[in-house]
C-alpha cells in the first residue's frame, strides 16, 4: 500500500458539513417476503440477482468504512433474512467485533424468519434488533403487508428474545390505519421489556396510496399519547435518529422518528449502501457513488477515493414534503430504511 492510501485508510469520514460519518447501513437485498403497502407495490420489480454483490464484496466494503472509523453495522433490506445464507455475512463481520473500529451489528428485520434465525445472530455477536411491526391485530397485519402473518413475527419475537437479542419494535404511524392502536402496541412491547420507536411515513418511492392520507405526525401522536401517559424526555442515544422518552405508567422508552415534524438530518451520521454497491449518501436524495465498480476495478485504493467523494457529495438534509411527489424514485426496500 503506498504512503498516501494508507493515510486514507486512518482519516474518518468527514463530511462538507462537518459530520462524521460513523455508522453503515448495508441493505443486503431489496426482497422482501411481505409487501407492505406504503413500502412497496404488490408486485414490485425487484433488482436481477445477477447484480447482487457477493459476501466477499460486501464484507470487503464494510471494511473500508471500518478502517475509516465505521463502528456500527446495521443489516438492512428489503428483508436481510430472505437472502440465501445471509448468516454467513453477519458471521464474518462478527469477527471484525472488538479486533476493529467496529463495535455494533445490528439488524433491521420484519421478524417473519427469526424464529429460524435468532440464535444464529445471537452466536455471531447481534445483540441488538429492531422487528418493524405496525400492528397486533391479525386482520389489520393482513391488509397492511398484503398477506403476511402475525403469528410468525411474534413467534420470531419470542424466539429473539429467548436467544438473548435485545429487541425494539418498530411501527411506522399510518393515519386512518394503526393510529389507535399506538397506544396498547407500545404497553405490548414495554410489558416485554422491549423498547419501541414509531416513524413517520417517509415519500420515498412510489406507492398506490397519497403519502398526504398516509402521513400522521408524530407530534399529535405524541400529544394523544399525553393524554394517557407520562412521557418524560430521555437523553438516550443509540445512534438512530430516534428521540426518546421514558413512560412512566410502563418504565418502558419510547423512540420518535420524526422526519418530517422534527428534522434531524443536522445530527446525520449515517450512510447507505445497496445490495448492489451503490452508496447512497441520504434516504431523501440521489446522490450515490458507484462502489461495484470501484471494488471490482481498483480495489481497496479506489474504494477510499470513493469514500472521499461521497463525503463532499452528502447533502445536507432531505427535504421531504408528504404533499408533493415521491422525494426520491427508490423505495426503502432499495435503499435500506
Ligand atoms: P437504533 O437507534 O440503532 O435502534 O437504530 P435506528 O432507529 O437508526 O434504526 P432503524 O433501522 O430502527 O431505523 C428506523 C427507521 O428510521 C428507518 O427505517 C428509517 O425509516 C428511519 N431512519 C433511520 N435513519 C434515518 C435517516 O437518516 N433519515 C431519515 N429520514 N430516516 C431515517
Ligand atoms: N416511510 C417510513 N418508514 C418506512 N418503512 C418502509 N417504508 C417506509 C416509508 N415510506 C419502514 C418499515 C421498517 C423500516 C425499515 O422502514 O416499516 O420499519
Ligand atoms: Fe418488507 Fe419492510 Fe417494506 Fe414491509 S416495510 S414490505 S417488511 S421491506
Amino acid at each position: 500500500m503506498d504512503t498516501q492510501s494508507k493515510s486514507l485508510t486512518r482519516s474518518p469520514l468527514i463530511d462538507a458539513f462537518g459530520r462524521q460519518i460513523t455508522y453503515l447501513r448495508l441493505s443486503v437485498t431489496d426482497r422482501c417476503d411481505l409487501r407492505c403497502h406504503y413500502c412497496m407495490d404488490e408486485q414490485p420489480e425487484f433488482l436481477p440477482k445477477k447484480d447482487l454483490l457477493s459476501y466477499e464484496e460486501l464484507a470487503a466494503i464494510c471494511d473500508s468504512f471500518i478502517a475509516r472509523g465505521v463502528s456500527k453495522i446495521r443489516i438492512t433490506g428489503g428483508e436481510p433474512l430472505v437472502r440465501r445464507d445471509v448468516i454467513t455475512l453477519i458471521e464474518a463481520l462478527g469477527q471484525r467485533l472488538g479486533k476493529s473500529a467496529l463495535s455494533e451489528i445490528a439488524l433491521t428485520t420484519n421478524g417473519t424468519l427469526l424464529e429460524r434465525y435468532a440464535d444464529q445472530l445471537a452466536a455471531a455477536g447481534v445483540k441488538r434488533i429492531n422487528v418493524s411491526l405496525d400492528t397486533l391485530d391479525e386482520v389489520m397485519f393482513r391488509r397492511l403487508t398484503r398477506n403476511g402473518r402475525l403469528a410468525d413475527v411474534l413467534r420470531g419475537i419470542d424466539a429473539a428474545r429467548k436467544a438473548g437479542l435485545h429487541v425494539k419494535i418498530n411501527a411506522v404511524a399510518l393515519k386512518g390505519e394503526n393510529e389507535h392502536q399506538i397506544a396498547d402496541l407500545m404497553s405490548w412491547a414495554h410489558g416485554r421489556k422491549m423498547d419501541m420507536s414509531l416513524i413517520e411515513v417517509m415519500p420515498v418511492g412510489e406507492v398506490e396510496t397519497r403519502r398526504s392520507d398516509q402521513f400522521l405526525s408524530l407530534a399529535i401522536v405524541r400529544s394523544r399519547l399525553e393524554e394517557q401517559f407520562t412521557l418524560q424526555d430521555i437523553p438516550l442515544d443509540t445512534g438512530g435518529p430516534s428521540r426518546y422518552v421514558k413512560v412512566a405508567e410502563t418504565g418502558g422508552r419510547l423512540g420518535f422518528i420524526s422526519p418530517l415534524s422534527h428534522n434531524f438530518c443536522a445530527s446525520c451520521n449515517r450512510v447507505r449502501v445497496t445490495c448492489t454497491g451503490t452508496l447512497f449518501m441520504c434516504l431523501g436524495k440521489e446522490n450515490s457513488v458507484d462502489l461495484r465498480a470501484a471494488l471490482r476495478n481498483g480495489g481497496a485504493a479506489a474504494l477510499n477515493a470513493q469514500l472521499d467523494a461521497a463525503m463532499q457529495d452528502k447533502p445536507e438534509r432531505h427535504d421531504f414534503d408528504v404533499n408533493a411527489g415521491p422525494a426520491v424514485s427508490r423505495s426503502m426496500a432499495r435503499t435500506g430504511g
